[in-house]
């Protein structure tokens, strides 16, 4: 049998505390011995640092179904270059953004949410994908870069979390109330985390 690590994935609207909590988990993971790649989307690779300076710069706004291509096509060489190779060495993977961040904001740009999964296909389904949740007034209050106008920015990541909410329905993401104290949320996501890798030392 191939020798598979755990993918984990943290989704939220900005400001929802993914950088936060990924932090305290992979230092949990690590001091019980864990192996643990930390990644994160936008990647590092060629087309994954093309998307951060254009979010970054912003002064073409390209539209966003080009964003979706984008998007796919940094996860495909994240998915080949660090993804895979870090689950076939059973490492465990934790990743700040993947599929759902795509579906979520550019879904809520309007974008096909079918057109969107197929051009994803080839991703691997992650084994855990925690939904930080939190209302749109706490992720932008905790954000302390500038925006352009707070309403446009507000009603955006409203539309966001409503479909993040909706792929926690579809039992795709599950949900954790992050618009409480750091400890409390935590706590909740290394009860999460420790089911998953109990179930996967189970596993014949
Ligand atoms: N549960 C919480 N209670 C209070 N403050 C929090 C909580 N979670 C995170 N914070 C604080 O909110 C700020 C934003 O959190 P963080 O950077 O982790 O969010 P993020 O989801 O990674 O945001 P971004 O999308 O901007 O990367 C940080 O200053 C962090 O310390
Ligand atoms: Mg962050």
């Amino acid at each position: 049998m191939v020798k598979r690590g755990a993918f984990i994935v943290f989704e939220g609207i900005d400001g929802s505390g993914k950088s936060t909590h990924i932090r305290l988990l992979c230092d949990a993971l690590r001091q019980q011995g864990y192996d643990v790649l930390r990644t994160s989307e936008p990647s590092r690779g060629r087309i994954g640092r093309f998307i951060r300076d254009y979010v970054e710069h912003r002064r073409n706004r390209l539209s966003p179904e080009i964003e979706a291509l984008l998007f796919a096509a940094d996860r495909f060489e994240h998915v080949k270059q660090m993804i895979t190779p870090a689950l076939e060495a059973g490492r465990i993977v934790i990743s700040d953004r993947y599929l759902h961040s795509s579906l979520a904001y550019q879904g809520a740009a309007g974008v096909s949410l079918e057109w969107i999964r197929e051009m994803n296909r080839f991703a691997p389904r992650p084994d855990l994908c925690i939904l930080l949740d939190v209302r749109p007034e706490t992720g932008l209050g905790r954000m302390s870069r500038r925006r352009r106008t707070v309403f446009e920015v507000y009603t955006f990541q409203q539309r966001v979390r409503n479909l993040y909410l909706r792929f926690v329905e579809q039992g795709e993401l599950v949900k954790v109330d992050a618009d409480r104290p750091v400890e409390e949320v935590q706590q909740e996501v290394s009860g999460l985390v420790r089911n998953l890798l109990a179930g996967a030392s189970e596993s014949p």
